[in-house]
């Protein structure tokens, strides 16, 4: 896979699969815009990390639910690499509660972070990718997205968002050489799934037909291949990357 000559954003990289997404695309070649809010692990841990590989990304703290700051980050790539080829829509919070007890504000906040700021970022692209013909949309849904959870109202309504979007926007921008699809996570370790309690990751193990979590790595593998020219013909789709637990499910 060779994405030399390819410009990557990559929103909420400062750690988590974001993190490992950046490292991927930067080691297949790409230039990479490592974004994130800074209230996790500032977003220049991850630049000097992939400047150490030899190979070529920029910081830029922007809050990606803010129609403003998606527009400096999308100037800021321009300014650097003079294109934009390829989105990563990961940034992503959660603020899980039962619904009788989730506040209103909870539920902006999440749809905030993890819808509204799919569209702000894909709307803040799109013209530049179809000027050139060429450019590849990836967004992080969720398993949640597509069976529910408990407790999850808000980020599955979210996660769910992301698939509706990413189908009508691969028809709207087909073409134009753009693709666009999003991945569905199952149980991925990291800062977000870290704080389960063990007797809940136990149980959450036994309804995972590989029995493990995911890492970070697996999922960054999938979207480096949609990323890349051999997915050309790959548009409208939600790849599973769940170790099985949406087939288990549907
Ligand atoms: N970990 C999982 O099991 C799992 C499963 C399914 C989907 N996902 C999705 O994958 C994505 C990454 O998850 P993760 O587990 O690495 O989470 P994480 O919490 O480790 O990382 C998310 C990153 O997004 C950043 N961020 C939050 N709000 C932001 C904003 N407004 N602007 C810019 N950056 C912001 C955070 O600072 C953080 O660095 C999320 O969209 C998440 O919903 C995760």
């Amino acid at each position: 896979m060779d994405l030399a000559t390819r410009v990557a954003i990559v929103t909420g990289s400062g750690r988590g699969i974001g993190r490992a997404i950046a490292l991927k695309l930067a080691q297949a070649g790409a230039a990479v815009v490592v974004n994130d809010i800074g209230d996790a692990k500032p977003p220049e841990a991850v630049v000097k990390e992939i400047k150490a590989m030899g190979k070529e990304a920029v910081a830029v703290m922007a809050d990606v639910s803010s129609a403003s700051d998606v527009a400096r980050l999308v100037e800021k790539t321009l300014a650097a690499y003079k294109r934009v080829d390829i989105l990563v829509n990961n940034a992503g919070v959660n603020r899980d509660q039962l619904l009788l007890r989730m506040s209103e504000e909870d539920w902006d906040k999440v749809l905030a972070v993890d819808l509204k700021s799919v569209f702000l970022c894909t709307k803040a692209v799109v013209r530049h990718m179809a000027k050139q013909h060429w450019g590849r949309i990836i967004s992080l849904s969720s398993v949640v997205g597509i069976v529910g959870n408990k407790g999850q109202a808000n980020y599955a309504a979210a996660k769910a968002g992301i698939i509706g979007f990413t189908r009508a926007i691969a028809k709207e921008v087909a073409s134009h050489g753009v693709t666009v699809n999003a991945i569905a996570p199952g149980f991925i370790d990291t800062e977000m799934t870290r704080g389960l309690k063990e007797e809940w990751r136990r149980e959450l193990k036994k309804i995972i037909p590989v029995g493990e979590f995911g890492s970070p790595r697996d999922v960054a593998e999938a979207v480096a291949f949609l990323a890349s020219e051999e997915a050309q013909y790959i548009t409208g789709q939600i790849l599973g990357v769940d170790g099985g637990m949406a087939a288990s499910w549907l």
